[in-house]
């Protein structure tokens, strides 16, 4: 474990005399740098530490927690794919009391640090997501936000995801706003990208969160069975990244709150590109599960983007994007 002066700094901290300021508000989630982790690919933070000070990052996701335990799907949850892997964890996760018991304390010490700490609230139906958001909003008082996530499945629909249509996401915003104060992100499904973003908006969400993994399959032709253990999964990696750098650029078009982007981000160029097509804060995944180390590279090699580019301010190439 690192100690909590080693990381100690503030999201307002001046940056050293000639560097680029990084800082940025994520929908009042204020980070000293764009740089996150995304929700399932970095555990609940304390599993990483030992690679790196995450404390270094700007902010962490922690994986998608329901309001009750669930199992997840059997395995093999996750194969390999070109530039990409497909995944059908199935949100295994231990509940948000135990989720709070277990890694409460050390995530409280991680806000100490100044790394901004976003919990994720997962559930199958918008009453379940509710129950999730407001188990956090009384036991994790020392998370920074809430992200819901409105991919999952909605089980009372057939398994389409939870907020995939402006009415589906309005629904669900409507029954979280009223429950927690804090800020809160949406985790939205890679559909209907404008026309959600701006629902979600209207409806009271702080920033937005895109893109989640695209449906995907994968087939073993010796086989003939599916590689993992259902015959779909969410595909991931750089196989995604063009697709999220465009969808983020749709939302961020269409709407006026920020948005976290992230699909296939591995380098300080991918990163960089996403901040272009307007995200505030850029969010690394897959590219954790094979290094550890990559969203502190990206955390560490960015100012020096920011430099090239003749800026002081990274918020000055948020959207700077030219056709
Ligand atoms: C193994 C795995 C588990 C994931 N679990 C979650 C989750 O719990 N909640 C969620 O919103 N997204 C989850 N995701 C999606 C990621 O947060 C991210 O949106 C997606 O993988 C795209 O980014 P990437 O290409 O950088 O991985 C998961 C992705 C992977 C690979």
């Amino acid at each position: 474990m690192v100690s909590e002066s080693m990381g100690e700094r503030r999201a307002d901290e001046r940056p050293a005399a000639g560097a680029p300021s990084m800082a940025v508000d994520l929908g009042g989630v204020r980070m000293a740098n764009p740089i996150c982790t995304a929700a399932g690919t970095f555990g609940y933070a304390a599993q990483v530490e030992g690679f790196f000070d995450v404390a270094r990052l700007g902010a962490v996701t922690c994986k998608g927690v329901a309001a009750e335990p669930w199992s997840g799907n059997p395995a093999p949850r996750l194969c390999e794919t070109c530039s990409g892997i497909i995944n059908s964890v199935g949100l295994e996760n231990p509940g948000v009391r135990a989720f709070v018991d277990d890694y409460g304390e050390y995530l409280e010490g991680l806000e100490r640090r100044g790394c901004r700490v976003i919990v994720q609230a997962a559930g199958h139906s918008p009453a379940e997501l509710a129950e999730s958001v407001r188990l956090f909003d009384e036991l994790a008082p020392w998370a920074s936000a809430i992200e819901v996530n409105v991919s999952c499945p909605n089980l009372e629909l057939g398994g389409r995801p939870l907020g995939g249509t402006a009415a589906d996401a309005s629904e669900v915003m409507r029954a979280v706003r009223p429950l927690t104060s804090k800020p809160l992100l949406v985790k939205m499904a890679p559909a209907n990208v404008a026309e959600v973003a701006r629902a979600l908006e209207a409806e009271g969400a702080d920033a937005l969160s895109l893109i989640n993994t695209i449906p995907a399959m994968s087939i073993d032709v010796r086989t003939r069975r599916s590689r993992i253990s259902r015959p779909t999964g969410g595909l991931s990696g750089p196989a995604i990244h063009a697709i999220a750098v465009r969808m983020v650029w749709e939302a961020a078009s269409a709407v006026s709150i920020p948005i976290n982007g992230m699909g296939g981000v591995e380098t300080v160029e991918d990163a960089a590109e996403m901040i272009l097509a307007g995200a505030t804060a850029v969010t690394v995944g897959t590219a954790t599960l094979h290094d550890p180390l990559a969203a502190a590279r990206i955390a560490d090699g960015l100012p020096a983007w920011v430099a090239s580019q003749g800026a002081t301010d990274v918020n000055d190439l948020i959207g700077a994007f030219e056709c």
